[in-house]
């Protein structure tokens, strides 16, 4: 006997996501090679369960989201930094750490040092650890290297780590994360190098879709972003922007001036920078692992975000010196206690946002006939639930 559908899903509340929660109760959800074929209310099944799919689940009524989306991560790493954990428990200031070579400049030499397998070892469970909080598509940056061979190597790295554990993996070059030990005292050399020698290579490679800038006083400054903006353009690249996370630079207006598809951080963003995201259809990305993570008491002004429209992300940033952060779920709940979102602002900001701030919202973030049907089943009756419970 043929079928229509592979699986047929039933008895199960749809949380959509199109529309808010956009919930349909009593539902039935279906899937033909791997895409959402058909669904509605139980009642308006084309036919009886058994002669539509030849797997069946039945949901007893608990709901089924969109596979979550990560849309910010900097899973791949060597290494941890405890010890600076440690040292700013005692006062000393994530700038200072950073400045006396620690810092990110800490993890590059521990990510220089492994060769890709063990890069790999290291990283995937950390992928794996998401994977188990819901998330069904992954982000990951580069970073770690800043110089040719290693950047390209986490990137080679994230795509076997996509591969591994067959679900979307973005990736985002970030060599502009810090200036490395050959080029200090010589940033604009460094962003030379980026714009001549790295972003023409990752480009030619297919290593990257996108490319970040660290835009930060004690990182690269707005001049020096837009040129890495420019020759991502060029390329073709989609951009990112690392924006107004420890103050206002104007990054996010600039990521806004170039179309990107996010700006991220954002607790000192102003007005004006919101208004330019939300002209620009850039999709604002809230990291609350690193603000808690960082002790820091400056919050995003989600208010303003939302008086203006702009569309709200929020992802794990899991990174070693900022977020050691591996569930999605924890951050679902962290970004409703700390930046006061509602849970449908979580849940949205984790599926459809998330896929927006990707460019992927045309196949991924919502319960949509042709999209992507890697959805999940949780064991909750109600959505609100998922921002609820810690972790
Ligand atoms: O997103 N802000 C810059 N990059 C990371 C932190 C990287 C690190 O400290 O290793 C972040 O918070
Ligand atoms: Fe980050």
């Amino acid at each position: 006997m043929t079928h229509p559908f592979d699986t047929l899903w039933i008895n199960a509340r749809l949380v959509t996501c199109n529309n808010g929660y956009g919930i349909i109760d009593n539902a039935a959800i279906a899937s033909k090679d791997q895409r959402i074929a058909w669904l509605g209310p139980m009642e308006q099944l084309p036919d009886q369960a058994r002669a539509l799919a030849p797997h069946i689940i039945d949901a007893k009524q608990r709901c089924i989201t969109p596979g979550l989306i990560d849309c910010h991560t900097h899973l791949v790493f060597a290494g941890n930094r405890a010890n600076e954990f440690a040292r700013r428990l005692q006062g000393e200031s994530y700038a200072n750490i950073a400045a006396s070579g620690g810092g990110i400049q800490s993890t590059v030499r521990a990510t220089r040092e492994l060769d890709e397998t063990e890069l790999l070892q290291q990283s995937l469970p950390r992928a794996k650890a998401l994977m188990d909080s819901g998330a069904r598509v992954l982000e990951i940056k580069s970073g770690y290297g800043l110089d040719l061979e290693t950047e390209c190597k986490m990137l080679r790295v994230a795509g076997r780590i996509g591969e591994t554990l067959a679900i979307p993996v973005r990736r985002t070059f970030l060599g502009a994360h810090a200036v490395p030990p050959e080029y200090q005292g010589n940033a604009d050399n460094y962003i030379r190098y980026i714009c001549n020698e790295l972003i023409p290579l990752v480009a030619r490679e297919k290593l990257a879709d996108s490319v970040d800038v660290f835009c930060e006083h004690i990182a690269f400054s707005l001049q020096q972003t837009r040129e890495v903006f420019a020759c991502a353009e060029q390329y073709q690249l989609a951009i990112k922007c690392h924006a107004e996370q420890l103050s206002n630079m104007g990054a996010a207006a600039l990521a806004a001036e170039f179309g990107a598809l996010s700006a991220d951080h954002l607790e000192y963003i102003d007005e004006q920078g919101v208004t330019a995201l939300a002209s620009s259809g850039t999709v604002a990305v809230l990291l609350p692992g690193a603000y808690y993570f960082l002790r820091e008491s400056k919050t995003p002004p989600v208010a303003l975000l939302r008086k203006h429209q702009v569309p709200m992300a929020i992802a794990s940033d899991c990174n070693p010196g900022t977020s050691p952060v591996t569930s999605l779920k924890l951050i679902m709940n962290m970004a409703c206690v700390l930046f006061a979102l509602t849970p449908e602002e979580a849940m949205l900001g984790v599926t459809l946002n998330a896929a927006k701030a990707l460019g992927m919202e045309q196949s991924h973030g919502s319960l949509s006939v042709g999209k992507c049907a890697d959805i999940v089943l949780w064991d909750v009756n109600h959505p609100d639930e998922l921002s609820y419970t810690v972790g």
